[in-house]
C-alpha cells in the first residue's frame, strides 16, 4: 500500500505521516517513509538521532524517474530502478526496523 500525505502548509502533514509511519512498523509492515517535501524534517520528526539525518543522501530524482507523456499529452513519472534498490541505497534505518528516505532538499536558489 501507498499513502501519500499531501496539503496545505503546516497543517499537520509531517506529524501525521511520522505517526502513521512509526504505528504501521512497530505493528510488524514493512514501512518505507519517503520525505519530499523541499523543507524536509519528517526524519526529526520520526526521532531520527542528528547523525543519522545528516547521513541521509538525497535521492536524486532526475537518476529514477523517467517521464512519459502519452499522446493525448497526459504526463507520468516511471521508476528507472527497482524500488527495494532505491531503498537500500539512500534508505537510513528509523524506528521500527522502518526505512528512512529523503528526495528534496533545498538544491540552491532559484528564481521565482
Ligand atoms: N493534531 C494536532 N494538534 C495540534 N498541533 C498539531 C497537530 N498536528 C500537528 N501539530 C503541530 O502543528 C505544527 C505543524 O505540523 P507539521 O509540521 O506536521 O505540519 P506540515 O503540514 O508538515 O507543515 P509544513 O507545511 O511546514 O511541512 C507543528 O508544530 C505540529 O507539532
Ligand atoms: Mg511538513
Amino acid at each position: 500500500m501507498r499513502i501519500a500525505v499531501a496539503g496545505k502548509g503546516g497543517a499537520g502533514k509531517t506529524t501525521v505521516a511520522a505517526t502513521m509511519a512509526r504505528v504501521f512498523a512497530e505493528r510488524g509492515y514493512r514501512v518505507n517513509a519517503l520525505d519530499d517535501d523541499p523543507n524536509p524534517n519528517l526524519a526529526a520528526a520520526l526521532g531520527l538521532a542528528p547523525e543519522q539525518i545528516s547521513a541521509l543522501r538525497r535521492v536524486p530524482r532526475e537518476a529514477i524517474f523517467d517521464e512519459l507523456v502519452d499522446e493525448e499529452g497526459r504526463a507520468s513519472l516511471r521508476l528507472r530502478r527497482p524500488f527495494d534498490e532505491i531503498v537500500s541505497e539512500y534508505g537510513v534505518v528509523g524506528p521500527a526496523g522502518m526505512r528512512v528516505l529523503s528526495m528534496t532538499g533545498l538544491l540552491g536558489a532559484g528564481k521565482g
